[in-house]
């Protein structure tokens, strides 16, 4: 065996997590935002570690504390993200579950956008950001992972979304996450989530946050584990 590492299943095998929201800079001091804590992707991070993986969680501005046993690499935008999923691979394994801003400020201002009397509002206008799964997916200027994990949340026809997202991003595993009103997955310690992959959907019961990625890890080890 290899004389570094923790012990585990995923020993030796290489993992990339992205967590957290992205910020979008409109000003130097402004931003646009969403509301992800960071929770999940933290305690999947933590526990692919906890597996005797080597992860690096790329993590958006969050509020809880760094994962132990894991490189943390801290961005901020969407492109920062990329940029830094990119340099974390090769690896075996790449989980996405960072809420990612769809769009980015195309007429991001240099200097703080002042008030001047009677002038009409600012308006800020959108350019999409790039789709960090669908790159890594399809392997778009890196080396592709064998085993992609997204995630989907969504507050309406969930599977029938989790599939279509499963089958354009190209990705492998889809876990979708129920976050319409009153499941209280944005912030809150549960989840609700299906596992989606090509043959089917697994209904996962109302779990904490750090048992889905538990549950995620071990079966992720069932994939990638010890000689597989
Ligand atoms: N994702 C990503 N980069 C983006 C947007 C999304 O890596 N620019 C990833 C998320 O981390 C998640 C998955 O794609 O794993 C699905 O994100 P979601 O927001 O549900 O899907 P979108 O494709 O952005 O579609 P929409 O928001 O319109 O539902
Ligand atoms: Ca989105």
């Amino acid at each position: 065996e290899a004389a570094l590492g923790t012990p585990g299943p995923l020993a030796g095998k290489k993992a990339v997590v992205t967590s957290g929201p992205t910020h979008e800079a409109i000003d130097p001091v402004r931003y646009i935002a969403n509301h992800s804590s960071g929770k999940q992707g933290h305690a999947i991070a933590a526990a692919l570690a906890a597996l005797g993986a080597e992860v690096t969680l790329v993590s958006g501005p969050v509020h809880i504390p760094d994962p132990t046993g894991v490189k943390v690499v801290r961005v901020r935008s969407a492109s920062e993200m990329l940029d830094a999923v990119k340099a974390a691979l090769p690896a075996d394994m790449a989980v996405c579950a960072a809420a990612v801003a769809d769009w980015t400020v195309a007429n991001r201002a240099t200097e703080k956008r002042k008030k001047k009397a009677g002038a009409p509002p600012p308006v800020i206008e959108l350019a999409p950001n790039p789709d960090i799964l669908a790159a890594v997916s399809k392997g778009e200027g890196c080396s592709r992972p064998r085993l992609v994990v997204g995630f989907a949340a969504e507050t309406e026809t969930l599977l029938d979304n989790a599939r279509d997202k499963l089958a354009r991003k190209g990705c492998d595993w889809i876990v979708a996450n129920d976050v319409s009103e009153g499941t209280g997955t944005f912030g809150g310690d549960s989840n609700v989530v299906h596992l989606v992959d090509a043959k089917g959907v697994e209904d996962w019961p109302r779990l904490g946050k750090d048992e889905v990625a538990a549950r995620l890890a071990l079966r992720i080890a069932a994939v990638l584990g010890e000689g597989k």
